[in-house]
């Protein structure tokens, strides 16, 4: 008796497991949590009446609002460790900008408006990686800085004016960067070509086709226990050879 794969897993792949899952949308909640009560700080909502607005005059609440910030802190520091530690016990570092990112990246894009053929990629292309670093720096950024901040607030604690001025200028400037490499995030889901991979941030499987076509060199090694078998060599080479085929003329 013969076993079959049912369809609708073999044309899906997974590629974000729970563990990427659960990191990307604890970061994602932290910082939007971080976001909202930073600006309450400020103070921003009560100068602009945003805490007229039905249901938003806790914004105004200096104790809630700093209180809610160092909440959500420690689920961001806590995450971020967790994703570090966890990348290091399996040795998952595709996501690691490497040498050359920026000129694949020129590529891709250039390839994405010409309509051309891109060069073969592994599980994220290299401005996937690039915008990882950006993000994740930004982000170690405010965590060292929030914690000098959080430090100078305790009873007794004092520090040198300078120290505590470039602080405040780094966790600010930290913060605007930050925003726009989240504006720029979602932004790239607007390229019809990007969003295909956002069932794989809410379900973890993305569709397999997309995934062979766009992450040739992540579908040819096989990743994880478990994994919908990926493709030999001899079906990468046609697949290839096809890709070749059907690519613009002007390319
Ligand atoms: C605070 C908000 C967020 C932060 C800091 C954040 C950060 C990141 C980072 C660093 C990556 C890996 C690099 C990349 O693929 O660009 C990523 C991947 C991803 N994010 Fe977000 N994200 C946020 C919100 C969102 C939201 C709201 C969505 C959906 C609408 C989303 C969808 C995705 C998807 C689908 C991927 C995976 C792409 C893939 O499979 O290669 N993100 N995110
Ligand atoms: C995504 C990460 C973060 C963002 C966007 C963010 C944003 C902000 C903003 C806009 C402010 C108000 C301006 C200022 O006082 O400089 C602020 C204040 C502050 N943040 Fe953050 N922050 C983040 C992470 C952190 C972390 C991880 C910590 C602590 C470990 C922290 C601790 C503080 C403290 C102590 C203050 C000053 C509160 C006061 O004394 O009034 N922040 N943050």
């Amino acid at each position: 008796m013969t076993t079959t794969t049912p369809k609708s897993k073999r044309e899906k792949l997974l590629r974000q497991n729970l563990v990427n899952r659960f990191v990307h949308w604890t970061t994602a909640l932290a910082i939007f949590l971080l976001i909202l009560t930073g600006f309450g700080q400020m103070p921003l909502y009560n100068r602009y009446n945003v805490t007229k607005l039905p249901g938003a005059e806790w914004l105004g609440d200096y104790f809630i609002t700093i209180n809610l910030h160092y909440l959500a802190a420690v689920l961001l520091i806590f995450v971020v460790f967790y994703h570090i530690i966890n990348a290091f016990i399996r040795k998952e570092f595709d996501i690691f900008p490497r040498r050359g990112d920026f000129k694949e990246s020129y590529l891709i894009i250039k390839a994405m408006i010409t309509k051309c053929k891109e060069p073969p990629c592994g599980k994220y292309l290299a401005e996937q990686r690039l915008a990882y670093f950006y993000i994740g720096f930004n982000v170690l950024l405010l965590i060292i800085t929030g914690l000098i901040k959080m430090y100078k607030n305790l009873p007794g604690v004092e520090l040198p004016y300078s120290l505590l001025f470039w602080t405040t200028m780094l966790h600010n400037i930290g913060t605007v960067l930050l925003i726009l490499g989240i504006i720029g995030h979602l932004a790239a889901f607007i390229f019809k070509e990007n969003r295909a991979l956002l069932p794989g941030m809410f379900t973890g499987y993305i569709d397999r086709n997309y995934a062979e076509h766009r992450h040739v060199l992540w579908c040819k090694k096989p990743e994880s226990k478990g994994q919908v078998p990926f493709f030999t060599d001899e079906e990468h080479h046609d697949r290839e050879q096809s890709r070749n085929e059907t690519g613009h003329p002007g390319c």
